[in-house]
């Protein structure tokens, strides 16, 4: 079981990780946030060691090992940060890379929007939610899987997934990941709100996928083109033969 003493001795933020729920099990950590309207503390954090209805992008579903893997959700009351939802997408897949790079010396590589990769296989992934109120943004749950200890992987994937363990040959310490996680994310955070140039760059630097061909699919659409850049709200700007498009949603391959 996760242990929140172990957690808590590393941790070093003001509020993420602050307010802590610890569940067995739930539908979903994503949909327990969203739907709960008494917790409104700006960081709270659901961890649930396992999820019956685990949510992905575009409405897939997300599997992951009871015990084994991180599977979490974080409130976001910031807001400054609702003007900006797409960099805050980029914000978290950086903060994540930038954990597994300091604390396992990992190589990670980010797949627009928000996969991140070892190895060109999926370690997490990210599905941010938001909940309106009127013409406005009043509150977004990010919600993270991270593969951490799991070795084997059943089903068909659209990436082949992989977990730290399974790059680095050794179970690691699932509480000492999240400390280090959160205590990047807090300070990341404020920087995309303060400096967002360096959001952006972080991410671009761990882009592959910049300036090849791609093939971008969303539901029934497919566009073909190249991958430009992003842009400062983390759309994607693909390049066609006469002009350019953003694009907001989807899945990219390289052609
Ligand atoms: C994706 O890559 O498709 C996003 C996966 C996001 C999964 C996490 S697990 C914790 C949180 N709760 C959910 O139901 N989904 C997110």
């Amino acid at each position: 079981m996760f242990n929140i003493e172990k957690f808590d001795i590393k941790l070093d933020t003001e509020l993420i990780g602050r307010s802590f729920i610890l569940c067995d099990e739930v539908d979903s950590t994503n949909t327990y946030l969203m739907k709960d309207k008494n917790i409104t503390l700006n960081g709270t954090v659901i961890l649930a060691e396992r999820q019956t209805k685990g949510k992905g992008r575009l409405a897939r579903t997300w599997f992951s090992g009871k015990g084994l893997n991180l599977t979490f959700s974080v409130l976001l009351n910031r807001k400054k940060l609702f003007k900006n939802p797409g960099l805050t997408n980029l914000t978290t897949a950086v903060s994540l890379g930038t954990a597994i790079e300091n604390l396992y010396q990992l190589k990670t590589e980010l797949k627009w929007p928000n996969d991140v990769l070892i190895n060109q296989k999926k370690v997490a992934g990210i599905l941010i939610e938001s909940a309106i109120q009127g013409p406005a943004i009043s509150k977004m749950v990010i919600g993270i899987g991270m593969n951490v200890n799991q070795a084997v992987f059943h089903g068909e994937f659209r990436i082949e997934p992989t977990s730290i363990r399974n790059e680095l040959g050794q179970n690691v310490e699932r509480e000492k990941f999240l400390s280090e996680f959160f205590n990047i994310y807090e300070e990341y955070l404020e920087t995309s709100i303060k400096k967002p140039e360096f959001i952006l760059k972080e991410w671009r630097e761990r882009c592959r996928m910049m300036g090849e061909s791609i093939t971008v699919t969303h539901g029934k659409g497919v566009k073909y083109g190249i991958f430009e850049d992003i842009d400062e709200r983390g759309s994607l700007i693909l390049r066609l033969k006469t002009r350019k498009e953003k694009i907001h949603f989807g899945d990219v391959s390289v052609s």
